[in-house]
């Protein structure tokens, strides 16, 4: 496994669509572990294969030490309403409110291109909309009218 260099803010990648994954080989797999890995490494929640330079759709989260590795995900069902801070690995140090739906279900493929469905609420839900945002060059930011200042944030608890 290797840590990954992660792309920040104004690198054009986090822009793009990325394209569906065909391959369900030993590089997706190092892929996925690697993607987990540096995650891990700098305190994330999820992580979308084109932070990482790869425009492929490919996701890793990790919420309450489950980790859900997402081919090809799909959002099919969204409902309810939560608002709150999100950051995002390419942003550091930058937060937004935003609102997301509060349970979301995605079919997505494992990593031997098997399918499932994940439902998640709250945490999950958030990520799992984040990570599919970023699979189509979507970000957090487009979504806050404003990032939070030091003491917006302090206010929070952060
Ligand atoms: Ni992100």
């Amino acid at each position: 496994m290797a840590i990954r260099t992660i792309v920040t803010e104004g690198d054009p990648i986090l822009g793009k669509t990325c394209r569906e994954v065909t391959a369900f080989d030993e590089r997706l797999h190092t892929l996925l572990d690697d993607m987990l890995q540096t995650m891990r490494k700098h305190d994330g929640v999820g992580l979308a294969a084109n932070q990482v330079g790869l425009l492929k759709r490919v996701v890793v989260i990790e919420v309450d030490h489950k980790v859900y590795e997402l081919i090809n995900p799909e959002v099919l069902k969204t409902s309810g309403e939560q608002t709150g801070a999100e950051g995002c690995l390419s942003f550091p140090g930058q937060y937004g409110i935003v609102t997301r739906p509060n349970k979301v279900t995605v079919r997505a493929l494992d990593r031997n291109g098997k399918p499932y469905k994940v439902t998640g609420e709250g945490l999950l839900a958030r990520a799992l909309m984040h990570e599919t945002d970023h699979l189509n060059g979507i970000v957090f930011k487009r979504y806050c009218d404003h990032i939070l200042t030091p003491e917006e944030l302090e206010n929070l608890g952060r």
